[in-house]
């Protein structure tokens, strides 16, 4: 035996044997067998070829050849925690949710940040909006607010959502880049989007290259309703506001820590949680009736649009605080499944088009990248309430209907039944009109906002936000669209787009774009385009 290793010993061939002594457990198989040697594959003598009787190596070798799963198809990257959700206050005025209804009421949460274009195995400090998705596990049901650090989004109308995540990820035909914005398909598309010009000035500027998870915001960004008990409704935004304040890198720091730690802020998490200092954010809630709403020129609908904070300031609600590192990344960081559609009783959604398009497709992508419709099963995504439905079978059922009765109504007096009552109900919204495919006029107005972000930077914001414009668009090689983006920048402010164009090289200062008439994608290839094309 080894001196070192006590649990090293050498068998009769001389072969090193590792031994389970004392209380180490036994090796076994997947199903239990014990195993005498996970060192060597069953042979016809020692040199001799293997057998396919080793059902010990089919085992191990299978499952290891089926670890991957399909990486998310948008926020393959990120990085979870756990802790709870504390509420100030009860907020039964507005809502019947369970969760807003006693003061000091603690609900656990798990949070997965996350960068949005880059792949599962990029760098952290991309120029990217973050993912700030909050799963919470309220006693009516989870509860997911899956927001962003930014309070905005690119597009108005969720269909237009393939479109911009397949520019804004790799190119097709060359798989680069990974996890950055430089490049010519993300701004043509950008350029073509008058609507994104708002959610572009952001993203330009510090708040896509936070300093950590610990120092960013984050934003439900769509406006959500709020129903009372009376099944009255209160229009609401929800922002979630760091103890520690905002914090960000500058873009030389970025590249550096990008090279030095591609993990930089995975680890920053890790560390913070693991030495007690738990990071902490306060839910805070902007609420609004339809009159109130009614009184903007632009629509509470349009996820481009913020409602600013000096017109209706947030109030706080709660506060969220991460606690606890998971035990393994795999079976929660990457298997919890975000919907926005689970909201528990008392809270529901507006008309927003992003939102609602939302709704539709987080189901699916949890079916695909999961591959089970059990899925709700895995203990991360699973209720921590009292749950009882007549769902049963499927890949992977790891619950069934308990006897005889899987159906409702039954005559057995068996299983759960609805109740009008305490059951989720929709907000009876009046709706009526014609079956259209059209946006309405309150979505037209795209640089207004652009411009009051600008504006409410302090001149170094600003600058960053120049020199971010201008590396991004020095990387786009065709030159019309770096001009489309320029008579967009005109639109926003003259001398950002003056300054922007001298730093291009732009000498003819092109007309400002129109946003009503959105420009077409007629472009001549650029020369170095062609070259690549040929
Ligand atoms: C994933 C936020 C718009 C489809 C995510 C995640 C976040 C997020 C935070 C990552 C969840 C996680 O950490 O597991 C947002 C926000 C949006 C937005 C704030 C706009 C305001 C959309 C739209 C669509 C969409 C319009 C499609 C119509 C998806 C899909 C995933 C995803 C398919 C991958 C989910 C998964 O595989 O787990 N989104 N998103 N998102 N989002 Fe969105």
């Amino acid at each position: 035996a080894s001196g070192r290793n006590q649990n090293v010993e050498r068998g009769n061939g001389g072969e090193l044997h590792q031994l389970a002594e004392g209380e180490t457990p036994v090796l076994t198989t997947a199903l239990g067998t014990p195993v005498s040697d996970d060192q060597n594959t069953l042979k016809i003598g020692e040199r001799g070829p293997s057998l396919i009787e080793d059902s010990h190596f089919r085992d191990k070798i299978f499952h290891f050849d089926h670890e991957r799963i399909p990486e998310r198809v948008v926020h393959a990257r990120g990085y979870g925690a756990h802790g709870y959700f504390e509420t100030y206050e009860s907020l039964a005025k507005y809502t019947r949710a369970d969760i807003f209804q006693r003061a000091g009421e603690k609900t656990p949460v798990f949070v997965r940040f996350s960068t949005v274009a880059g792949n599962k195995g990029s760098f952290d400090l991309a120029r990217d909006v973050r993912g700030f998705a909050v799963k919470l596990y309220t006693k009516e049901g989870n509860w997911d607010l899956v927001g962003n650090n930014i309070p905005v989004f690119f597009i108005q109308d969720a269909i237009k959502f393939p479109d911009l995540i397949h520019a804004a990820k790799q190119e097709p035909d060359r798989d680069f880049p990974q996890a950055q914005t430089a490049h010519d398909n993300f701004w043509d598309f950008i350029s073509l989007m008058p609507e994104s010009m708002h959610m572009i000035m952001w993203i330009m500027s510090d708040r896509a290259i936070p300093r950590s998870f610990r120092f960013m915001q984050g934003f439900g960004v769509h406006t959500f309703r709020f129903v009372s008990a009376d099944d009255e409704s209160t229009f609401v935004k929800f922002i979630w506001k760091p103890k520690l304040g905002m914090q960000s890198v500058v873009w030389n720091e970025a590249v550096k820590i990008n090279g030095a730690d591609p993990d930089f802020h995975r680890r920053d998490l890790w560390e913070a949680i693991q030495s007690g200092n738990f990071p902490e954010w306060e839910l805070t809630v902007q609420l609004f009736d339809q009159d109130f709403a009614d009184s903007f020129d632009f629509d509470v609908l349009d996820a481009t649009k913020i409602i600013p904070e000096e017109i209706l300031k947030p109030i706080p609600v709660g506060r969220l605080v991460l606690d606890r590192m998971p035990d393994n990344f795999f079976a929660e960081t990457e298997q919890v499944a975000f919907m926005t559609q689970n909201v528990p009783p008392g809270i529901d959604f507006s008309n927003d088009p992003l939102l609602q398009g939302r709704n539709f497709s987080y189901l699916d992508t949890q079916l695909k990248r999961l591959g089970s419709p059990n899925f709700t099963h895995l203990p991360i995504n699973a209720p921590k309430c009292p749950f009882a439905h007549f769902q049963q079978d499927g890949h992977m059922a790891m619950r069934n209907p308990v006897g005889r009765a899987n159906y409702e109504p039954n005559s057995w007096g068996m299983g759960p039944r609805e109740d009008p009552q305490r059951g989720y109900r929709s907000f009876a919204d009046a709706e009526q009109g014609q079956k259209v495919r059209l946006r309405a006029e309150s979505f037209a107005d795209h640089y207004s906002q652009a411009r009051l972000f600008f504006n409410s930077q302090t001149p170094p914001e600003q600058r960053h936000i120049v020199m971010a414009l201008t590396f991004e668009l020095s990387k786009v090689q065709t030159p019309a669209i770096r001009e489309r983006m320029v008579s967009h920048l005109l639109n926003i402010d003259e001398a950002l787009a003056a300054t922007v164009a001298d730093k291009l090289g732009i000498r003819k200062m092109p007309s400002p774009a129109d946003a009503a008439v959105p420009p077409r994608d007629d472009l001549e290839p650029s020369p170095a385009l062609s070259i690549i094309n040929n």
